[in-house]
């Protein structure tokens, strides 16, 4: 280990921990100690007391003793360091195993970044790999249901290899949580888990690349030849890349799952996924459906897709300090069991009604609040106006509509008017009710809010 690779791995630790980089002191503590230079020498050379110096380095020792959980002194630092630094690098330089092995509790890609320089080409030839990246992964603490929802993950990853599934649905609904709990429920049988939040988002490019640093593969220069790095790596390992929020790389006033033109690149990513024989899988979070995503109901069949609605059950509200549990139910079927509109909904209820679901219920009928409108809002100008003409025509019906019915109460033509319903269906804010007869709702929400604030809309 050269002292510019010790400075920068006990850099990385401490940043890792402490949110801090060192200090030019705290380098001149590790870069002396490194050299078996005295708390004197370093003193001297710094022009600063010996004391001054002791004490930072008896500091610095306590929190690497804090990371590394075992007595780290002065004395013992170098060998300390170099041990758990080779430990690691030594069984092979791909494996930094997250919580397994008892020197790190630090993640695993600050790791990876220290050894960066070392393994540039010579990695993915052996069979074990171990990456974890959830950085941009929400941290779950509670959980309630989705037992059937997390039995089809398995089964389609791990029964059927299905190598691209889609989780969708309404803003709110659950499905960060959901395939959130169903990462940490699985870690251990994948090689490789990689968390992707396109809240903002980035090029395929870029992202191929991150990717690829993450697994410790330096990336080649053109997409075309990091696409072939990676797929070398889905074919290799078993691999999970969950992308978060994926509905952001569509165009905002169009019909929907329409790919921004610098995104248009994710769209063949994806069919490369479900195209190419592969060990690996994509898991996609959207709020709004796109073409590679339609799956047919056949067994073995590489793309899946899990459209998830609210959650229907009490105990969701369990934790939320409310009173009147006899009435909780109905607040839940109001609110479509979506957890962020109920969120919105018991801040309010604790403000103005003490946390009396019943009082509240009994003055109102499906109220909408500003959080909610806001996030309506988002929704509705993100339609396109032919969507905008069939929302505004149901949002008049009380009860589900046939499709002739709800065509003649449109002035769209026969194009725009399905390609528009369609497109409806696409983001979760129609929904089809198969009875004798076809019918479609609107989001009963949706509807309210449309009902109450749209009505001026122009199209
Ligand atoms: N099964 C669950 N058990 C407990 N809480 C849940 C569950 N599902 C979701 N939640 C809670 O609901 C909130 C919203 O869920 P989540 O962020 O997963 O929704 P989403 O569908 O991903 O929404 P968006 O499309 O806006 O990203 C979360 O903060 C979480 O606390
Ligand atoms: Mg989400």
């Amino acid at each position: 280990m050269t002292v510019d690779e010790v400075v920068k791995f006990v850099d990385q630790m401490v940043f890792e921990k402490t949110g801090k980089h060192l200090d030019d002191i705290q380098i001149a503590v590790v870069e002396g100690t490194w050299n078996r230079k005295s708390y004197d020498d370093i003193a001297h050379k710094y022009n600063l007391t010996n004391n001054h110096i002791a004490d930072i380095g008896s500091k610095l020792w306590q929190l690497l003793s804090d990371i590394l959980n075992e007595d780290i002194k002065k004395s013992n630092f170098c060998s300390a360091l170099e041990r758990v630094y080779y430990i690691n690098s030594s069984q092979n330089p791909n494996i930094y195993c997250i919580g397994k092995n008892p020197y790190f509790n630090f993640s695993s890609q600050i790791l990876h970044q220290s050894h960066q320089t070392d393994v540039k080409s010579n990695i993915h030839t052996e069979s074990s790999l171990s990456t974890y990246d959830l950085t941009f992964a929400p941290e779950i603490i509670n959980f309630y249901r989705r037992e059937k929802e997390l039995e089809k993950l398995s089964d389609w990853i791990f029964k059927q290899n299905t190598r691209l599934i889609s989780v969708l649905g309404l803003y709110g609904v659950g499905k960060t949580t959901l395939v959130k709990r169903f990462v940490d429920l699985n870690l251990n049988n994948f090689a490789v888990v990689i968390w992707i939040s396109l809240r903002y988002p980035q090029s395929l490019d870029l992202l191929v690349g991150d990717i690829l640093n993450v697994c410790q593969k330096q990336p080649e220069e053109t997409l075309d030849k990091r696409l072939k790095q990676l797929f070398s790596i889905l074919c290799n390992h078993k691999c999970l890349i969950v992308l978060d929020d994926f509905q952001n790389l569509f165009i905002s006033g169009n019909f929907a799952g329409q790919y921004k033109s610098e995104y248009q690149d994710y769209q063949n990513f994806l069919t490369m996924i479900t195209e190419f024989k592969h060990q690996s899988h994509v898991i996609v979070i959207s709020q709004e459906q796109c073409p590679e995503m339609k799956c047919l109901e056949q067994e073995l069949y590489p793309i899946k897709c899990l459209p998830l609605s609210g959650l229907y059950d009490v105990d969701i509200l369990r934790n939320s300090d409310l009173q009147c549990q006899e009435s909780w139910l109905k607040l839940i079927n109001l609110y479509a069991g979506n957890f962020k509109d109920l969120k919105s909904v018991i801040s309010l209820i604790h403000n103005n009604y003490d946390g009396d679901v019943g009082e509240f219920l009994s003055e109102n009928n499906l109220l909408i609040t500003n959080q909610m409108q806001s996030r309506f809002r988002e929704i509705f100008n993100r339609l396109a106006t032919q969507e905008k003409d069939i929302v505004l025509s149901l949002s008049k019906f009380d009860i589900p509509v046939t499709r002739e019915d709800l065509k003649q109460h449109s002035r769209l033509s026969i194009i725009d008017f399905n390609n528009g319903l369609q497109s409806l269906q696409q983001r979760y804010l129609v929904t089809k009710i198969k009875n004798e007869k076809i019918l479609f709702q609107l989001h009963l929400v949706f509807r309210e809010y449309v009902r109450n604030f749209c009505q001026d809309n122009q199209i």
